[in-house]
């Protein structure tokens, strides 16, 4: 079987994370999908960053949801990258892989859902193009009511029956745990369920190799080309 290798917040071990930069190195180093994190701005655009200020990873200060799209890509990311939106990183992908959305922000779900269906609908993408995850629950229920036919992948760093449970309920695709979480035996119990296990974030070779023993569907990590 072949695991999935999906680059997280785009090769985040060679350029600066959630970047169209790092996107591309993802796609250079033929990953089979790339995964990243969504909030909206002031005036409703989807930005691809992962915290909820930008503080971290800009030269600026402030909350991601207090800055309008022209003003967030005045800030500058290692001195020479902009931030980007979710519509850039669907042009720069174009179909060549799949994209793992991460919901962070308030109100990302009614977003990117219609982005999705925009692209299907107009660009000739499918659904399998896309796996929506996140930590809120809540989102995700609100994605798949929304649209049922988006893959949806429950993200968990705590409990995986919990996890699982709320998968059936929302029909989701896949179950992102944290890799600590897994074993053999469970691995296996998730997948005799349907659904596929996709853990994160697995860096070192050590833990890819004990990952990939254990037969998990795909893998999320940094270094991508280590899987
Ligand atoms: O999607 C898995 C992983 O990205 C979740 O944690 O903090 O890197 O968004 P975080
Ligand atoms: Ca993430």
């Amino acid at each position: 079987m072949n695991i999935l290798k999906i680059a997280h917040r785009g090769a985040k071990a060679y350029e600066p994370e959630n970047t169209l930069k790092a996107f591309q190195k993802a796609l250079e180093l033929n990953s089979d999908g790339i995964e990243l994190d969504v909030h909206l701005s002031a005036d409703q655009q989807i930005i691809v960053i992962h915290d909820e200020t930008i503080d971290r990873t800009t030269n600026g200060k402030g909350l991601v949801n207090t800055f309008s799209l022209s003003e967030l890509k005045s800030f500058l990311i290692d001195g020479k990258y902009q931030i980007s939106t979710l519509n850039e990183v669907f042009d720069l992908v174009d179909k060549k892989c799949l994209i793992n959305i991460e919901l962070k922000g308030l109100g990302t779900p009614s977003k990117v859902v219609q982005l999705i269906e925009q692209y299907i609908s107009e660009k000739n993408w499918n659904y399998n193009h896309f796996i929506i995850s996140s930590f809120d629950w809540n989102m995700l229920e609100e994605t798949s009511n929304l649209n049922p036919n988006i893959p949806i992948g429950v993200l968990t760093e705590e409990n995986l029956d919990t996890a699982l449970a709320f998968a059936e309920k929302i029909k989701a695709k896949a179950i992102h745990p944290d890799f600590q979480l897994l074993n053999t035996e469970n691995t296996k119990r998730i997948q005799e369920k349907g659904f596929l296990v996709l853990p994160w974030t697995v860096n070192s070779t050590e833990d890819i190799q004990k990952v990939k023993s254990y037969k998990v569907d795909g893998i999320i990590s940094d270094n991508p080309d280590k899987i």
